[in-house]
């Protein structure tokens, strides 16, 4: 029998576990999983994928360069990457119901961000006029975003852009004015799809103004996308030129991108997105990311993942409605989707003290401005989604006992800030030091550690050293 060698030489430490070459780093990731294990996420962004997917994402593909596409790489030993590719290609379309005649995918991008570049850099000439929603009304950075002094993401450096906004009454976007402006401002392209809105998206709406201006329509579905491909949401693809996401949010999958584009319409647009991913915006493929990708759309296409994309937007729902019988403010009175937006102004807080006193309960949100705020730096609400407790297999029932946690802690919150004033400072030693704020994190701890985490044996978890 042939017994191989490990070196003991210089590359010994090549077949060192994580542990035994790196405890400092061992250590970050265990406190972390604490940290997810023991807490309650509800950042409207995030989930929890699954061991699955994290195996392969951890998985030995990550060795391997392969610029090109598949049948056309820049590298040799490339067949198992092709074959890896066009299954995650082929997945992609199967998730969306796509018909393969109508409809390519990229699924290269390293992110969100980058494929919406990529798809900006195929598809318009710089300074091209788009028209996305904007960031105070809950659309995304990459849709154009610019402040009075500055031109903040490479969307408004290279592009010209002008945004489209909620109604400041409703919180719904205002497709009238929208149209009104569209008709001035001539876009070449409409980009429909935002990181802080409640409500489902009026596609056919946005058509009608594309149309009206012969612009491209894109859809950025990236919060969004597990409960499109699982038909509990509006469909984009129905209406749209291109659907850009990211694979790791509702779509439960690794962090990446997707560029969904159509074909059918315009022959050339597949070589010209293709282009714009690589060499024009990125180098060689993730490829370990994209096997996770593959993997999560396998799980998609699963009819389980319907009931799962279901559950989210019940416990959303579930969540917004014990919200407001605790008599909170919620942007648009609801919610459509997983987020939910809650106004702290009419209780004279502030999204940046909730998120802070959260923390220190083991509960994580974020501070967002609602509709209306005028200082994007303290804004006036915070943001809520219900995608990571749903995959923790949590249901309305608990959404409830979550909607009570962050009533107590928004009365803690109204309580510091009474005896301290106003100063972020001052709010966060107190909270610090509050008794009120400990007793809740140990009840936060007992109830989340009732749920297993997806990924980790939560059985064996131990708890680390300090926590
Ligand atoms: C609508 C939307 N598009 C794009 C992105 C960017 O994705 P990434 O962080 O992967 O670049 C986000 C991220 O939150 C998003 O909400």
């Amino acid at each position: 029998m042939s017994s191989i060698k490990v070196p003991t030489d210089y590359n010994a430490v090549l077949y060192k576990t994580l542990a035994e070459a790196d405890p400092e780093v061992q250590q970050i990731i265990e406190d972390e999983t604490w940290r997810q294990f023991s807490g309650l996420e509800l950042i409207a962004s995030e989930n929890l994928t699954s061991a699955a997917v994290m195996e392969a994402n951890g998985s030995i593909l990550t060795n391997k360069y392969s610029e090109g596409l598949p049948g056309a790489r820049y590298y040799g030993g490339n067949e198992h990457i092709d074959r890896l590719e066009i299954l995650c290609q082929q997945r992609a379309l199967k998730a969306f119901d796509l018909d393969p005649k109508i409809w390519g995918v990229n699924v290269q991008p390293y992110s969100g961000s980058t494929a919406n570049f990529a798809t900006f850099t195929a598809l318009l000439q710089p300074q091209d006029r788009i028209m996305g929603l904007g960031l105070p009304s809950g659309g995304h950075l990459t849709h154009g975003y610019y402040t009075a002094k500055k031109k903040i993401s490479a969307s408004s450096i290279y592009f010209q852009s002008f945004p489209y906004q909620v109604d400041t009454k409703t919180g719904l976007i205002d497709y009238e004015t929208l149209h009104k402006n569209a008709d001035l401002f001539k876009p070449r392209m409409l980009i429909t799809g935002g990181s802080a809105y409640p409500r489902d998206w009026d596609y056919k709406r946005l058509a009608e103004t594309a149309k009206s201006q012969q612009a491209l329509l894109m859809s950025d579905i990236a919060h969004i996308s597990g409960l499109v491909a699982a038909k509990v949401q509006n469909n984009p693809f129905e209406y749209c030129d291109i659907v850009t996401t990211t694979t790791h949010k509702t779509l439960r999958g690794p962090r990446a991108g997707l560029i969904f584009f159509r074909k059918d319409k315009d022959p050339e647009v597949e070589g010209k997105i293709n282009a714009a991913v690589f060499p024009a915006c990125q180098g060689g493929p993730h490829n370990n990311t994209i096997a996770g990708i593959a993997v999560a759309l396998k799980q998609v296409a699963d009819p389980a993942f319907k009931a799962y994309a279901t559950q989210v937007i019940r416990n959303s729902q579930a969540m917004g409605a014990r919200l407001m019988e605790h008599g909170y403010k919620l942007q648009t009175d609801g919610s459509e989707n997983h987020l939910l937006l809650v106004d702290l102004r009419p209780l004279g807080l502030t999204g940046s003290k909730i998120e802070e006193l959260a923390d220190l309960c083991g509960v994580t949100v974020n501070k967002n401005a609602v509709v209306g705020d005028t200082s994007a730096l303290t804004p006036g609400g915070y943001r809520l989604g219900t995608s990571a407790l749903t995959s923790r297999s949590m249901m309305e029932k608990e959404m409830v006992i979550v909607a009570d946690f962050l009533h107590r802690m928004t009365q803690i919150a109204l309580q510091i800030q009474k005896e301290v004033g106003k100063k972020l400072v001052d709010f966060k030693k107190a909270a610090n030091a509050s008794e009120d704020v400990k007793t809740l994190k140990k009840e936060v701890e007992a109830f989340a550690t009732s749920f297993a985490l997806p990924g980790i044996d939560s059985n064996n978890i131990k708890r680390p050293a300090g926590h």
